[in-house]
């Protein structure tokens, strides 16, 4: 069954052959899809007949978002420790701890039950695609189970049992490297897309160059793609480490020297900004343009977690990056669609060109720059596309 979506005031297709600029933007356009894909896009005087037709009324349409970076699998929250960091105490990854105390302590209904509320949340804003990692686990059994639990709501799922060294395991750090690269690397491949390392020399709790390396390693030998938390307190190893291996991504990209930039431009590694961890951080944001202007790639996510940041808000994001880090409205939308997906290395989402999945989103505005002029305000929602009843000619 196809589906002609009409009226949209201002399409971003992310497909400069179908629009202005890499945005590739087509005003007064229409959209048809088919077998759930992208099958025309054009102006709306030239739209094709299709069986059904969804008008949104002189609304901007734009590629559901797609947050690369998210923890959404944990207990407890740590709404204290972010009072504390509001009145001036600094953020060093050591409140990580109590999460892992109380996501072990939680039953899998409750933590399945928030994991679902989560992406339900970040769906009603716009996104599309999540990526979920593990992380606050940290044992065999507790990290299988975090990825098991969030392959029922994504594909894009990431082990990352090397986050901190847990309380269990203080003092015996090497010891905790060999359990991760070892039997939980081994319990939770089967669940997992990518491996990632909290790579931050500056936090006690994090680990270091080699320890990140030995990681990621091991994970590419069980054939799992590589991320990194890279450069979110120092200009530490973590992004020339990413590059060095390939990585498909370097998250935070907070503090980065001339040499992290010159690598990362001429690499295959996106750089990840999270301005919400600066936000909930109190801390200063990433520079975005010297980013952009040396042609790095750049994308926009969440982070979302109960500790450095607790927002499932791409337009938050968005609105953060327009604001904060000089992004353009164009820039700061494309990095949180198409830039997401390159962190995730799909081509199948983060644009509408021909053949793309139908992940659309609706603003409720005429221009997708709303998004940043209007923040806080609850403007972006997916579009749900009508789907042939069960039993009706034709359906599977
Ligand atoms: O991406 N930096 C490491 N990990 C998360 C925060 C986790 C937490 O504080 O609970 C991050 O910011
Ligand atoms: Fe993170």
């Amino acid at each position: 069954m196809s589906t002609l979506v009409t009226g949209i005031a201002e399409l971003v297709t992310n497909d400069p052959s179908h629009g202005e600029g890499p945005s590739g933007v087509v005003p007064d356009a229409a959209v048809v899809v088919d077998g759930g894909r992208v099958a025309w896009v054009g102006a709306m005087r030239r739209a094709p007949a299709a069986d059904v037709r969804v008008d949104v009324d002189g609304r901007a349409v734009v590629p559901g978002f797609v947050d690369s970076h998210t923890h959404l699998v944990f207990g407890g929250d740590r709404a204290g420790e972010f009072e504390a960091r509001m009145a001036g105490r600094p953020y060093d990854g050591g409140g990580i701890a109590s999460t892992v105390a109380d996501t072990r302590a939680a039953g899998d209904d409750a933590l399945s039950v928030r994991l679902h509320r989560l992406v339900a949340e970040a769906r009603a804003q716009g996104t599309t695609t999540v990526e979920v990692k593990s992380g606050y686990g940290l044992s065999v059994a507790d990290e299988a189970r975090s990825l098991r639990l969030a392959r029922t709501v994504t594909t894009e799922t990431t082990f990352l049992g090397a986050h901190v060294v847990p309380p269990d395991h203080a003092g015996r750090r090497e010891q905790y490297v060999d359990l991760v690269t070892g039997p939980m690397l081994a319990a939770c491949v089967p669940h997992a897309r990518w491996v990632d390392v909290f790579c931050e020399p500056a936090s006690p709790h994090a680990f270091d160059a080699d320890e990140a390396r030995t990681v990621l390693n091991a994970g590419a030998a069980a054939g799992l793609g590589l991320r990194v938390h890279a450069n979110q307190l120092s200009a530490g190893p973590g992004a020339l480490l990413a590059v060095e291996l390939g990585a498909a991504s370097a998250d935070h990209c907070t503090y980065l020297t001339a040499a992290d930039v010159d690598a990362l431009a001429g690499s295959e590694t996106t750089a990840t900004l999270l301005p919400g961890v600066e936000f909930s951080t109190r801390s200063p944001y990433p520079d975005a343009r010297r980013l952009l202007d040396a042609g790095v790639q750049v994308a926009l996510a969440t982070d979302c977690n109960p500790g450095s940041c607790f927002t499932t808000s791409m337009p938050f994001c968005i609105a953060l990056a327009v604001r904060e880090m000089a992004m353009t409205p164009a820039e700061a939308v494309r990095a949180a669609t198409f830039g997401g997906a390159k962190a995730l290395r799909r081509s199948d989402i983060g644009h509408l060109g021909i053949g793309a999945l139908a992940d659309l989103a609706v603003v409720d505005a005429p221009s997708y720059r709303h998004i940043a002029y209007r923040p806080g305000v609850p403007l972006v929602r997916t579009l749900e596309l009508p789907v042939r009843p069960a039993g009706a000619p034709g359906s599977a």
